[in-house]
């Protein structure tokens, strides 16, 4: 039998989790809502839940992980000797393969972008129409699903190098490549006439402006941006030594991904503000206000590469925890499958894919539920499978799992001992109550 890959070193883990949390959820929709909810007000709500909701579900994760150390539709099983409570994994591993065949559309518009951002830098010509322009080239079946598959080929052949050549190394170029760009738009953003405006505007505390619609986003966005609730976090910790301490590991996750958060508003709100315009969120923000705004600078376009690449190296780091997950299961992490199993899961993510990219286009006006094809395929991983995955975690290790188990792993000096028995009461009684409590009221919307 081969012997399981392991991460090479305690960043490696720490910095592939780091890139599987930090991704579309934190960058392109939380400093929007943040700045239009009470900003520094909204970010210490945020703080709040993902200490005790999110973070909880991480460490849960990472015991079930590392202890089994097996994959995702394994190990509830291996743990309690029951099969039945496999279920759990096998939900993540749909879940995360339909989440990937949106996310990769999305990814994406992020490489086009990039490939047309070259250009204009080569050829230097304008653009004037922002909108317009987003608007044709996501209608364009060619870009959207030529953009769709160069992704989800970029992540394939990330994720079929392996856990160390492969992820772990990607993450270890690519995650500080993300923050060295982050620091250069951030300080071209802070040198620009009126710039404390917009970090005002984004971090002044007003605890006036929460909204219930707000702090349900936030409880939302505390377990996605964290990349809990799939099994994701589960098949990283499953690579781990027994050394490496969990819950220093699962700070430092915690802690990089509020940082990225705040880092990714104070990058967006002094350049709007300075040019007074309305900052929004997703794809309006980062293709057609950014754009806007870095041209208006010199060497703009430069900037707006810089801040595309940025996204891409986010976005890229989250897809293949993503498809390292459905790898794991479909290989039983057997190696020497890798390679079949990645493309086979690709071209299924491809075919998957298609009706999503295309909805921006040719099936825009195909709707039904929750909008398009697109729009239901995001509701139903981000609004049902997700939380549902997150709540069977909490139930599941607060209940099943013995308690002894989860001990041994993330209990090594006394003075954790509270903290464990703290953790434990927030899997068995807050955390499920609180999931259900959104769940209802994301369902009723
Ligand atoms: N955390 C990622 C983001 O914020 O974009 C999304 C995600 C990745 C969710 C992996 C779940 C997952 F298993």
């Amino acid at each position: 039998m081969e012997t399981q890959s392991q991460w090479s070193s305690k960043l490696g883990f720490i910095l592939a989790s780091a890139g599987s949390a930090i991704g579309l959820g934190a960058m392109w929709k939380f400093p929007y809502v943040m700045a239009d909810n009470g900003g520094a007000a909204f970010l210490f709500i945020f703080v709040i839940f993902t200490m005790l909701v999110g973070f909880p579900l991480l460490l849960s994760e990472f015991v079930i992980g590392r202890h089994s150390n097996t994959y995702s539709t394994q190990s509830f099983g291996v743990l309690t000797g029951r099969k039945s409570y496999n279920l759990i994994g096998h939900l993540g591993n749909i879940g995360v393969f339909l989440l990937l065949s949106f996310y990769s559309v999305i990814g994406g518009w992020i490489l086009i972008y990039i490939i047309r951002t070259i250009v204009i830098l080569v050829t230097g010509s304008p653009t004037q129409d922002y909108e317009g322009v987003f608007g044709s080239l996501i209608s364009n079946p060619l870009y959207a699903i030529g953009g769709q598959a160069l992704f989800i080929v970029l992540t394939a052949l990330i994720v079929a190098k392996g856990i160390r050549n492969g992820i772990e190394r990607a993450s270890k170029i690519m995650m500080p490549l993300l923050f060295i760009a982050f620091i250069i738009i951030i300080i071209r953003s802070l040198t620009l006439n009126n710039a404390m405006e917009g970090v005002s505007y984004f971090l002044k505390p007003d605890f006036a402006k929460l909204s219930a619609d707000s702090i349900l986003f936030a409880l939302g966005q505390s377990f996605f941006s964290l990349s809990v609730g799939f099994g994701g976090m589960l098949t990283y910790a499953s690579y781990l030594n027994k050394k490496t301490d969990l819950t220093q590991s699962g700070l430092s996750v915690v802690g990089l991904n509020l940082i990225i958060t705040v880092l990714a508003g104070l990058a967006i709100f002094p350049a709007t503000a300075s040019l007074g315009i309305e900052a929004a969120q997703g794809p309006g923000l980062l293709f057609i206000v950014l754009p806007y705004v870095f041209d208006q600078l010199p060497f703009g376009h430069l900037f707006y590469l810089i801040f595309l690449m940025l996204f891409f190296f986010a976005t890229i780091t989250s897809s293949i925890s993503l498809l390292e997950i459905n790898v794991s299961n479909a290989t039983k992490n057997q190696n020497s499958r890798r390679i079949t199993a990645v493309v086979l899961l690709s071209i299924g993510l491809f075919v998957l894919g298609i009706p999503s990219a295309l909805s921006s286009g040719m099936l825009s006006d195909v709707t039904f539920l929750a909008g398009t094809f697109f729009d239901n395929m995001d509701f139903l991983v981000s609004n049902i499978l997700l939380p549902l995955g997150a709540l069977l975690f909490s139930l599941f290790t607060g209940y099943v799992l013995d308690q002894r188990m989860s001990r041994s792993e993330l209990v090594t000096q006394s003075y954790q001992e509270p903290l464990f028995k703290l953790w434990i009461f927030l899997l068995k009684f807050v955390i499920p109550l609180v999931i259900i409590g959104v769940f209802l009221s994301l369902i009723m919307k």
